[in-house]
């Protein structure tokens, strides 16, 4: 898609398009999640901060990342640490200032890493000057940029849909004796995005940070976004059991995934679209793959990409793995682009979910995959969820639902660096506590062990830079025999992972027979001719280039 001439003047802004022929950067690269609060602190207040994230660029550049996504560090009062925004245009004092993020984009860039932020579409802080002139009175101008109900003829809120972090979706302003509406915490009202100023107004937070040269967003939310006109009841689940997480006990039917949603992603895609192609969108979006798919669009109205959690979800098994690839690969749209999630700050960390063992075999799956893979903080040293003391809990998800497992501490917890108190995260007292292996588990120490996750996870980000057909290559044959999973990429690669703590033999496809071992999940075989049946050991995988390969 080519700058629009209309938006010619905003494109000379920041950084000029520029068109290069083949797949884009945000095709070809790998994603880094940084939640910044727990990446690096340069203050001592034991909360990271962008000035720390600039400390940590070389060590993103050795890795061998492509990009960062940095979670929300605008000016917030911090109810869901940022996700609650009180200034869509501003850096939280907290983190630093504009300086700092200006500082941090050219650092980033001088070092051909791409910058990512996150657009908190769906709701603002209840402390942003738009929701505090909306809460005023019922004749304020700006009353309707948020959605507010006169309550149901008892009393209570105006229909029956549940907030995610729990309790009711509505908040009653006793003020002005009117409902308004938060998918999330009460702290975080819904933004009504039919409304055109308002909408023209969130749009215009794009605009903002395109112009200050960012590279892309990750919207937060997406589904959530627009509603059913007529707020219709959510229907009950039927699946639900007692003791789940409340938010289930509903079908979201009404509340998220809505019609609506694709004009406000076109007028979001034109806005980026206007400074060029390089500019990616991606979206949070936990939803089936028949409608994940829906989100890429028609003629480049869509995301670029629509994030596939699937595999957070699916059991660790080598045929409920392929059947997440075939039916994912099977409902892309032509001409969109693949993606793929091991894990983020929403969900328990996949070291915990699948074992220390399997998670070098989920680094090697996310690595060999077809399409863009994001990478959390902390997965490529093994981090674990990191137990927190009931006077530690920080979540406020945990706090209003407690004890079901549903907090988000324990998988942001801060990255340790090296070992020693604070971790080299901070000389002072970290906002969550390090892990009880920091001093075992951190970079500098890992850095130096040629068998460790981290290694591995550096020299897997170096085969696929260098490798064509691992980028950008067709993934074909996917297949699962007695707990191994295969598959083709390109017409050089057979990826091979086994998925069980069992020694397993595989039959390999035909094209890797003779073919030599490029990279274990062991690191340490390099077998030249393998075999038609090839031994892998208990949470093994390989990657074997093939004889025709190069
Ligand atoms: C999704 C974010 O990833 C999560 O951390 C946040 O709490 C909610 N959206 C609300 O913004």
């Amino acid at each position: 898609m080519r700058a629009r001439a209309g938006a010619s003047r905003r494109a000379t802004h920041g950084r000029a398009p520029v068109r290069s022929p083949g797949p884009r950067w945000w095709q070809r690269g790998v994603i880094y999640q940084i939640y910044p609060r727990s990446f690096q602190d340069s203050t001592g207040d034991g909360v990271g901060d962008l000035p720390g994230i600039i400390q940590r660029l070389d060590y993103l550049r050795w890795l061998g990342v492509d990009a960062i996504w940095i979670s929300p560090f605008y000016p917030s009062p911090m109810a869901d640490f940022g996700y609650d925004v009180s200034d869509h245009e501003d850096v939280d004092p907290r983190f630093g200032t504009m300086a700092d993020y200006d500082l941090l984009l050219a650092e980033a860039h001088r070092r051909k890493i791409r910058v990512i932020l996150d657009y908190v579409a769906n709701h603002t802080s209840d402390q942003h000057p738009w929701f505090l002139a909306s809460r005023a009175s019922r004749q304020n101008p700006t009353r309707d940029w948020y959605i507010w109900r006169d309550p149901a003829p008892d009393g209570g809120p105006p229909n029956n849909w549940r907030a995610v972090f729990g309790g009711s979706a509505w908040t009653l302003d006793a003020a002005t004796g009117q409902y308004y509406l938060h998918a999330f915490l009460p702290e975080q009202p819904d933004v009504n995005w039919r409304h055109p100023d308002a909408r023209e107004a969130m749009l215009g937070v794009l605009r903002f940070w395109l112009d200050r040269g960012v590279d892309g967003f990750r919207i937060d939310a997406l589904r959530h976004v627009a509603k059913d006109l007529r707020l219709r009841d959510n229907p009950p689940n039927p699946r639900y059991r007692p003791g789940d997480d409340p938010y289930r006990a509903l079908l979201p039917r009404y509340s998220t995934d809505q019609p609506m949603v694709y004009p406000l992603v076109a007028a979001m895609r034109a806005i980026t679209a206007a400074y060029g192609d390089d500019r990616v969108l991606i979206g949070e979006l936990y939803l089936p793959i028949r409608r994940l798919v829906t989100y890429y669009g028609r003629r480049g109205d869509g995301l670029h990409l629509p994030f596939n959690f699937h595999l957070l979800d699916t059991p660790w098994g080598a045929q409920a793995v392929r059947r997440v690839i075939r039916a994912y690969e099977a409902a892309l749209p032509a001409e969109a682009w693949p993606n793929w999630v091991l894990g983020n700050h929403d969900r328990s960390r996949v070291a915990t979910r699948i074992g220390a063992a399997q998670a070098r075999v989920a680094a090697m799956l996310l690595l060999t995959l077809r399409g863009t893979p994001t990478l959390y903080y902390g997965d490529e040293l093994g981090m674990a969820n990191v137990p927190i003391p009931r006077d530690r809990v920080q979540d406020p998800f945990e706090m209003n639902v407690p004890g079901k497992g549903l907090g988000r501490d324990p998988e942001r917890t801060p990255m340790p660096w090296e070992p020693g108190p604070g971790a080299g995260f901070t000389s002072g007292d970290p906002w969550l506590p390090l892990g009880a292996d920091a001093d075992r588990r951190n970079v500098a120490g890992l850095r130096q062990d040629r068998r460790s996750i981290l290694t591995l996870y550096r020299r897997l980000l170096a085969l696929r830079r260098r490798s064509v057909a691992l980028r950008t290559g067709a993934c074909r044959h996917v297949e699962a025999r007695g707990g191994v999973l295969t598959y083709i990429r390109g017409s050089d690669y057979v990826v091979a992972l086994n998925l069980t703590l069992a020694e397993q033999r595989v039959e390999l496809p035909r094209l890797a027979r003779g073919g030599r071992v490029l990279l274990s999940t062991h690191l340490d075989r390099s077998d030249r001719a393998v075999p038609r049946r090839l031994p892998l050991r208990s949470a093994e995988g390989v990657v074997i280039l093939c004889c025709r390969g190069s």
